[in-house]
């Protein structure tokens, strides 16, 4: 389908069509067959920034993941509607944090007579209902470019963090960037009673993560980076936050996605990148620094499968549908969230989006 001319000339002519009236956003880890037809590019923060960027326009196509989707949403007015162009682009991060799990969550941390003292953060990377969790009890949103901040701001209003639910982002933000110390964190497993912690890990923690990770940066390994340092002398490291613990700590440099663009924009021609993230964006970042010898961290490939779930076919497909829409044929995909959710996944949000 990249190669497609006939579907790359109907998403055009859509486009084309639809004019001031559709909105296009595309995360850094969708395929290059759809980010082509992107007005804006960026990570979850940025697009979260940007969602509300342009009132004007009905259709906010979101060339991303479901909790993207939602998110854009709730930070838009009523007559904008936004469209995922597949459905089944979810997120298995998202998916591990349930509503149900988390509410036991709160009410075991209640009976321990701690949840006065909890504040709930919850990475982008969650759904509505989380983020509306986090807004009603006090907490907020954050995302891997804004983490640090985030937590800086929690643990002003309360001498603990819950933090859901990327157990890796949690930990590295706490113990690299704020020096608190691997004992100050414990995990929560919602498949456990309890968590499966005592009353007296939880009394002591400050960080308490949930058993929560991302299946795409969770593979690479300590041996991932040993093998390229071995492969490519004077290589440097390059890791998103999701990573785990082990592989930041080896790695030469920690940041978002975003970070991970700008550091590769100020590297030195002639310098060697191995980099921890997604392989669409990793591709793109090889094709576009050609004076840079820029690799994947790993020898296997690691696509996002359901961010590569939007492709040409699902774009034009919801782009066709944008043009022939009207009063008796609704658009298709559209992704809505609840008055009451959305009001309180809002409040998360703007905390967030208030950050310093
Ligand atoms: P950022 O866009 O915040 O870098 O997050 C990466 C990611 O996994 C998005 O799904
Ligand atoms: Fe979810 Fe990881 Fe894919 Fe991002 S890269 S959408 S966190 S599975």
């Amino acid at each position: 389908p990249a190669s497609n001319p006939g579907l790359v000339e109907r998403a055009r002519k859509a486009k084309e069509a639809l004019g001031d009236r559709l909105f296009v956003l595309g995360h850094h880890y969708q395929r290059d067959e759809v980010i082509q037809f992107a007005d804006v590019t960026g990570d979850s923060f940025k697009l979260a920034q940007q969602a509300a960027a342009r009132p004007e326009a009905e259709y906010i196509v979101f060339c991303g993941v479901h909790f993207m989707a939602e998110s854009a949403d709730i930070l838009t007015g009523d007559a904008q509607k936004v469209i995922l162009p597949d459905l089944a682009a979810g997120c298995s991060m998202a998916d591990m944090a349930t509503f149900d799990q988390v509410e036991e969550c709160w009410d075991a941390l209640e009976d321990a007579g701690l949840a006065g003292e909890v504040i709930p953060v919850t990475y982008m990377n969650s759904s509505a209902d989380i983020k509306a969790f986090c807004g009603r009890n006090g907490g907020a949103v954050c995302t891997s470019s804004n983490a640090r901040r985030a937590l800086d701001w929690a643990f002003e209003q309360g001498g603990k963090v819950l933090f859901l639910p990327d157990q890796h982002l949690g930990r590295n933000t706490a113990v690299l960037e704020m020096g608190m110390s691997l004992d100050d964190c414990v995990v929560w497993n919602p498949h456990r009673p309890g968590g499966g912690l005592t009353r007296e890990q939880l009394e002591r923690a400050r960080m308490i993560l949930w058993r929560g990770h991302c299946s795409v940066h969770g593979r690479f390994t300590a041996d991932s980076v040993d093998d390229v340092r071995a492969r490519i002398p004077g290589v440097n490291v390059l890791v998103h936050p999701e990573c785990r613990h082990e592989v930041v700590l080896k790695a030469d440099h920690v940041g978002s996605t975003e970070h991970i663009i700008r550091t590769l924009e100020a590297a030195p021609a002639g310098s060697s990148w191995a980099i921890g993230t997604e392989l669409n964006l990793v591709k793109r970042l090889a094709q576009r620094f050609p004076d840079k010898n820029v690799s994947f961290l790993d020898r296997t490939v690691c696509y996002c499968s359901t961010m590569n779930r939007i492709d040409l076919p699902h774009l034009v497909w919801a782009l066709e549908s944008l043009v022939l829409a009207s009063e008796d044929t609704p658009v298709v995909n559209r992704i809505t969230v609840d008055d009451d959710t959305a009001h309180w996944a809002r409040v998360a949000l703007d905390r967030m989006l208030a950050l310093p």
